[in-house]
């Protein structure tokens, strides 16, 4: 069995001996800039982790790995522009560097170099991949829409914002890892369990995201510290600390909240301080520790070794104690 480190140098190698156009320089330039700066590589690592532990190889899922970074990195691309995002890894994002016409094409051709990897596949493979990828990537487009759309509603569920994070988030971790098992060509049981652990870690993730845009150390994140407080974002914490906030707080929260500002350094405070002492800051993180537990559950139906179940718990821990 293959350590993470191995998987990680892996992918790297591959995305760093892609075939890399060169002109338009407009149109390039920011996909390899974007793919230049990292990043923590988790779906594409999870895709070739999967693989091995069912018994496949590695290298047969390199080709849907290096789809789903491509199209994560689209993602993040198009994410930066609808959320006036300037830092994305440390470094300014494409629409800042370039601009926006040049951030929509930049990810729209990304997308595509993202399905020709599939193109390596023979036939039934292919439609199976091709199938999940599809699938998946409509519902990252629903995900990202509500997540637009409840920026400006303020009657947000925590049901409500639970399935906007399972689809912009959670079922391309799912589908990552679902990606390395199809390749394996392990059981329709084994592929939808393992579908089910990786969607109830993204979910676990996106919480953890969320948490670490308010609560991140600004000299490591990467991203600007604050800025779902800026957009508006209806977040577990923003909704839970609706519920369970003074009368006060909410009233402040409500107002906060009504209006956008581009740079309010004390709106994040106030914001921050009330996600603390109104519990809510403590309750996303014992949500995180419940979908974490939910994902471990399915753990226990897979049919794979005790040593393999425990890389998985312990990259599934290492995720939700990260600081980026
Ligand atoms: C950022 O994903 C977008 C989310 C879904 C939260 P990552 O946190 O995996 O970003 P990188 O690839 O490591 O930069
Ligand atoms: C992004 O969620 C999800 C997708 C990119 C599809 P966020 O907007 O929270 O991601 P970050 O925080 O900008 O990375
Ligand atoms: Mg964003
Ligand atoms: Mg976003
Ligand atoms: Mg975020």
């Amino acid at each position: 069995m293959k350590e993470l480190d191995f998987f990680k140098d892996a992918l790297e190698k591959s995305l760093g001996s892609r075939n890399v156009n060169v002109e338009p320089e407009q149109l390039y330039s920011p996909i390899n800039y974007i793919l230049s700066l990292g990043g923590k590589r988790l779906r594409p690592v999870l895709t070739l982790m999967t693989c091995d532990f069912f018994g496949g190889d590695y290298k047969e899922a390199m080709p849907a790995a290096m789809a789903v970074e491509l199209f994560h990195n689209f993602s993040l691309i198009h994410d930066d522009i609808m959320d006036e995002a300037p830092l994305r890894r440390g470094k300014e994002t494409v629409h800042k560097k370039w601009d926006i016409n040049t951030g929509i094409l930049s990810g729209d051709a990304m997308l595509i170099l993202a399905y020709q990897y599939f193109e390596s596949y023979e036939p039934a493979l292919f439609q199976e991949l091709a199938k999940l990828f599809s699938k998946t990537a409509i519902e990252v487009c629903e995900g990202q829409q509500y997540d637009v759309d409840f920026e400006t509603r303020n009657d947000v569920s925590i049901p409500e914002y639970l399935k906007m994070i399972e689809y912009k988030t959670a079922v391309l971790v799912g589908a990552a890892m679902k990606m390395g098992a199809i390749v394996a060509k392990t059981s329709k049981k084994n592929k939808e369990d393992i579908y089910e652990f990786g969607r109830n870690l993204g979910i676990a993730f996106q919480l953890q995201d969320d948490y670490l845009d308010a609560f991140g150390d600004p000299e490591t994140f990467g991203k600007q510290v604050g800025g779902d407080i800026l957009s508006n974002k209806k977040t577990f914490l923003f909704l839970t600390a609706l519920q369970s906030g003074t009368e006060n707080d909410v009233a402040e929260l409500r107002t906060f909240f009504k209006s956008k500002s581009e740079n309010n350094a004390q709106k994040i405070e106030k914001v921050k301080s009330i996600f603390e002492t109104s519990g809510a800051s403590k309750a996303t993180q014992l949500e995180i520790e419940k979908y974490t537990d939910k994902a471990f559950e399915t753990l226990e139906n897979l049919d794979l070794s005790e040593d393999k179940k425990e890389k998985l718990r312990v990259f599934a821990k290492n995720l939700m104690n990260r600081q980026v």
